[in-house]
């Protein structure tokens, strides 16, 4: 049974691309991220292009595999485009409807983590609705912390809704300078 098998997080594939997609437009008829129609969602293309950009410059794009379906996907941003901010990522994490509250969010959240550091970023961020328990739960286990509410950000059914930026440090975090860039992974 499918639900029986390990749920591998592996590195995105270029054939990966429609059923992220499927995840992704579920969840934003659903509410979850937009509340708005299907004709502003992207197109395979754009994931596909996106994701190429994202591995070429090397920023962890992963998917969670149970068998042959893939189940979920978790990838980075840069926080802000200006050089200063080039150990910060702005991360993303999406889960099948069909297989939320199984732990695959906190295993696709542990991969990216690692995947994060290891790249040499300093600085995870995420911007989280604020009535999205179960983000707000995942965040909480893997040491986010909150460090801002951006009330009233997002317009959705009728309401304005408050969004909450949360934080976690990679690697030495703050602590420590970065590598000389000579030696710097990035
Ligand atoms: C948010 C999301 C990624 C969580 O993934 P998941 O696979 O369901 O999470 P897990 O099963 O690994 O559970 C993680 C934690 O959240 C808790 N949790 C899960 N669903 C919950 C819910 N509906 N309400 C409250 N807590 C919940 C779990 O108990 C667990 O906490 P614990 O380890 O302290 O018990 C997933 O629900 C999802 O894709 N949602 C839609 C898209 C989205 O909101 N993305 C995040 C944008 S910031």
């Amino acid at each position: 049974m499918e639900q029986d098998k390990a749920i591998i997080i592996r590195p995105s594939r270029e054939g990966d691309v429609d059923a992220m997609l499927a995840i992704y437009r579920r969840h934003i008829r659903r509410g979850v991220e937009d509340g708005v129609d299907d004709n502003d969602t992207p197109q395979p293309d754009d994931l596909r292009d996106r994701r190429k950009n994202l591995k070429n410059r090397r920023f962890p794009h992963v998917v969670a595999v149970v068998g042959e379906k893939v189940v979920g996907y978790a990838y980075v941003v840069l926080f802000r485009k200006r050089p200063a901010y080039r150990y910060t990522v702005k991360h993303s994490i999406y889960v099948h409807h069909d297989h939320v509250g199984q732990g695959v969010g906190s295993l696709l959240m542990r991969g990216l983590i690692d995947a994060c550091a290891a790249a040499g970023f300093r600085q995870m961020i995420g911007y989280i609705d604020a009535d999205n328990a179960a983000s707000l739960a995942l965040h909480k286990r893997f040491g986010f912390t909150r460090v801002g509410l951006l009330p009233g950000v997002a317009y959705r059914y009728g309401h304005w809704a408050d969004s909450v930026m949360v934080q976690r440090s990679l690697g030495s975090g703050s602590t420590t300078p970065p590598p000389p860039p000579a030696l710097s992974t990035r």
